[in-house]
This record gives C-alpha cells, structure tokens and sequence, in this order.
C-alpha cells in the first residue's frame, strides 16, 4: 500500500524530472538560436560543464532562467560576446604541463630538424601562452626562423590578448618553473621586460606568429602543417564534434604531420585512431601515417 511518505517522493521525483527536460528545452533552443542568428555552434559540446556554465552566466547576468538569457543573448550582440568568453574557458598558462614540450624538445625537434620550413597549428590557443612557449622552444633550437606558427582560437578576446603578448607578473614565477622543466637552457626573464604589474614579451618572439579567429565547430581546414597543438579544448567536446575535429586536423596535417594532444587526451575512439602512430604514449603524440 502507498503511503504519503511514497506519494511526496514520487511527485518530487516528477517534478525533478519536469524540471530537467524544460532545462533541456532550454539549453537546446539556446544553443539553436546562437547557431541560426551568429553563426556559433555550441550544440556538441559536452552537456556537464556547458550546463554548469550557462547556468554560471545566467545568474552573472542577473537572470533567473536560461530562456530569459535566449532572449538577452539574440537581442544584444555584447552579452552574446560575454557568453562566448565565458564558454570558452580560457584557462592556460605558459609551458603547461612541462613534460610535454620536454618530449616536443627530445622527440620531435630532431624530426623538425630535417625540414626546410615549419608550419605549426596552435588550435584553440587561448591567451597565447603556449604559442610564446613554443616560440621560446624553438629559438632555442636553432628553428625559430624557419617556422611559422599559426595561432587560432574562436574567442577574439583571448586572442586580442595573445597578439599583445602581455601577461600578469604574478604567474611568471610558476612559468619560470615550467619554463625550467620544459628544459629551457637560458633564463627565462631574458624573454621579457617587466612593467608594473606585467610583463611583455621580447617582440622577436612575435615575428614569426599569426593570429587568426578560427572555429573548430564551424571552419575549415585553412592550411597544410607539419605539427597540430589542440590540448585541452577537445575535452569539452562530445564524441561526434571530437571525430569532427579530428578529421579537420587529419585533412590539414601533412604526411608523417604531428598531433599533439597531451597526456589527457587520445586518438584512440575517433575515426582516426589507425591513420597515426604513437611517438610517445605518454603525452599523446601521435603521426600521421595514412
Ligand atoms: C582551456 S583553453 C586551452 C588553451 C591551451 N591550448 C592550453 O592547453 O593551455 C581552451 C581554448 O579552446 C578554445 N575553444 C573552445 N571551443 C573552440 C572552438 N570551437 N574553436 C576554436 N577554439 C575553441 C577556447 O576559446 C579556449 O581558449
């Protein structure tokens, strides 16, 4: 027999239920309607932490349910413009993850060697620390002139930061560790000039850089290049956008191209998973091979 107790917890249970797909309808029709009207496509990014960020913004911007934000976002191009940075997770830092660009330095500079040029892809650069990064790497390889490095990412803010080349002094301390652990052979600070509370980087770091908004989701392959970087922005991908991602970066790279995705990513599960060998299992850095 059912008593009150049961009848509470079945209506709350349909209630929870009720509550999420209307949060479903939700999210959808937001992410359609950012699609249809500015040519953003967030519909395949994975649901966990999209949800957590929408839901983020929706109180930032003073709004109690995601359809009041629909109607803000499509009615007011610059909290659109917030939401896309606030998406897009511009979380970096300079040599991150050191052991990486260490195995870059081991393994992949004496392939980089035996090129005449090097075009490499920065996909989803962010605020451009890694691309700085690797531009500190090869001038120390003896190979920054005879590279290009072509840095994009689909949130212009981050970008307009990355050209400027200027970061916050307070962080230098942990990127000269990282920048130690990488291998660098100089000091570090030689790559910089402090003012106030920043530091600039060196302007020949900049020469061989360009900087382009490219989107992942919705752009195409613009180039052919010797090595691909894509760390840490696939993982907010679901697995059909991953695999689409994945065919763009195998249509750009050339024969025996490089992909590095770092150690928490992987080719394995994706359409491509037999077009690569592994240079270093480790930190996922792959080549491609048919
Ligand atoms: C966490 S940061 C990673 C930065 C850097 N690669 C690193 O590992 O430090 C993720 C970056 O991916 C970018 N991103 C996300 N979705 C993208 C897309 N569809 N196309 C291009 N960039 C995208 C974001 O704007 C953000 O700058």
């Amino acid at each position: 027999m059912m008593t009150s107790m049961d009848h509470t917890e079945i209506e709350g249970t349909l209630e929870d239920q009720n509550d999420r797909e209307l949060e479903q309808i939700e999210i959808e029709l937001l992410l359609e309607g950012i699609h249809r009207f500015y040519g953003y496509d967030f519909r395949n990014y994975a649901l966990p932490s999209l949800r957590r960020r929408i839901w983020h913004y929706v109180h930032a911007e003073g709004l109690s349910t995601i359809s009041a934000l629909q109607g803000k976002v499509l009615h007011d191009r610059e909290c659109f413009e917030r939401l896309v940075h606030n998406l897009s997770i511009p979380v970096t830092e300079m040599f991150r993850d050191p052991n990486l660009f260490l195995t870059f330095r081991e393994n992949v500079v004496p392939l980089l060697r035996t090129y005449p040029y090097i075009r490499i892809w920065h996909a989803g650069c962010s605020t451009g620390e890694e691309v700085y990064s690797m531009a500190i790497l090869l001038y120390e390889e003896g190979l920054y002139d005879k590279a290009r490095i072509y840095a994009t990412d689909m949130n212009s803010r981050s970008l307009q930061q990355a050209k400027e080349g200027v970061f916050d002094i307070k962080r230098m301390k942990q990127y000269t560790k990282n920048y130690l652990e990488a291998g660098g052979t100089r000091s570090f600070s030689e790559y910089y000039t402090a003012k106030y509370n920043s530091v600039i980087f060196q302007p020949f770091l900049k020469k061989n850089m360009i900087f382009a908004e490219h989107n992942l989701a919705t752009d195409r392959s613009f180039n052919e290049f010797n090595v691909i970087f894509c760390r840490n922005v696939m993982i907010y991908f679901n697995d059909e956008l991953r695999n689409h991602v994945h065919g763009l970066f195998h249509e750009s790279l050339n024969h025996f191209g490089i992909l590095v995705l770092g150690a928490k990513e992987s080719i394995h599960f994706t359409d491509y998973s037999e077009s690569y060998e592994t240079l270093d299992r480790a930190e996922k850095i792959y080549r491609k091979i048919k």
